[in-house]
């Protein structure tokens, strides 16, 4: 398919910029011990923004293979926002990506689509590729089917945007999320396929082709490899399985 498959692990708030350097560390070393191939998949990490700093410099400082992103921004690029983080800000940091929407921000600090959809542009505006998070509630997914409202929220998140974008989709059904129930690969490659058409309609085909959707949602190393080879699945947004070095590490390692 020719899309380098991403492993992104999502730290929420979880381990402070101490436990942060042994973190990076041992998944580092852990993986270079496994003689894990790098270059065969995008390694990605997610820590809080108090981490990005340490995490920047033992990245350099050690040529770790890591990706570095936020879970978060402003749509803002300055300004009198106390306790808001910019784009300019986590550039600076190196950060490539940025996650956006995920649903603990729709959920907990009610991000409409508008913000979504202004924080995306604020993060291409920066020079970061956004992380787009979409997914259904339990409820949504009673009412409407698995794909209108994953489908509807990524309509919003990239509307207006340039053909060609440079964006990353993550498919995160929220009742897979932290449930220990993952969605069935079909489920999420049906969702995944719709949203790439999503993708072609916005930023058109050769994007389309192009960008990574990752699945989201309860993944673990033994049910990766199941999601990596449903063909419109890129790789994965991990929570709680990205915090345990050898779970991690392991599902860096899938095999198809
Ligand atoms: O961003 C990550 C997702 O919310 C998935 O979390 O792997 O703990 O289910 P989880």
């Amino acid at each position: 398919r020719g899309r380098l498959p991403f492993i992104a692990g999502n730290w929420k708030m979880n381990l402070d910029h101490l436990q942060a350097v042994a973190f990076v560390q041992k998944l580092h070393w852990t993986l270079k011990d496994a003689k894990h191939e790098e270059g065969s998949v995008e390694v990605g990490v997610f820590p809080p923004f108090t981490d990005l700093r340490t995490v920047q410099t033992l990245i350099d400082a050690d040529k770790i293979p890591f990706a570095l992103g936020a879970q978060d921004l402003s749509q803002h690029d300055g300004g009198a926002y106390t306790g808001e983080v910019s784009g300019a800000f986590l550039k600076k940091l190196d950060c490539t990506y940025v996650i956006i929407g995920h649903s603990e921000r729709r959920q907990y600090h009610a991000e409409s689509d508008e913000i979504v959809a202004d924080k995306v542009k604020a993060a291409l505006r920066h020079g970061l590729v956004p992380v787009i998070c979409v997914g259904e509630t339990a409820e949504d997914l009673e009412r409407f089917g698995a794909s209108a409202v994953p489908v509807g929220q990524l309509q919003a998140a990239l509307d207006g945007l340039s053909a060609g974008a440079d964006v990353v989709v993550a498919y995160e059904p929220v009742w897979a999320i932290g449930s220990g129930q993952a969605a069935t690969p079909e489920q999420a490659q049906e969702v995944c396929a719709k949203l790439r058409g999503v993708v072609a309609e916005k930023l058109g085909a050769d994007a389309a082709a192009r960008t990574r959707i990752l699945y989201g949602g309860s993944v673990k190393a033994a049910n990766i490899a199941a999601f990596m080879r449903q063909p419109d699945v890129d790789g994965a947004l991990v929570g709680g399985a990205s915090l345990v070095v050898d779970e991690f590490a392991a599902i860096i390692r899938y095999q198809k």
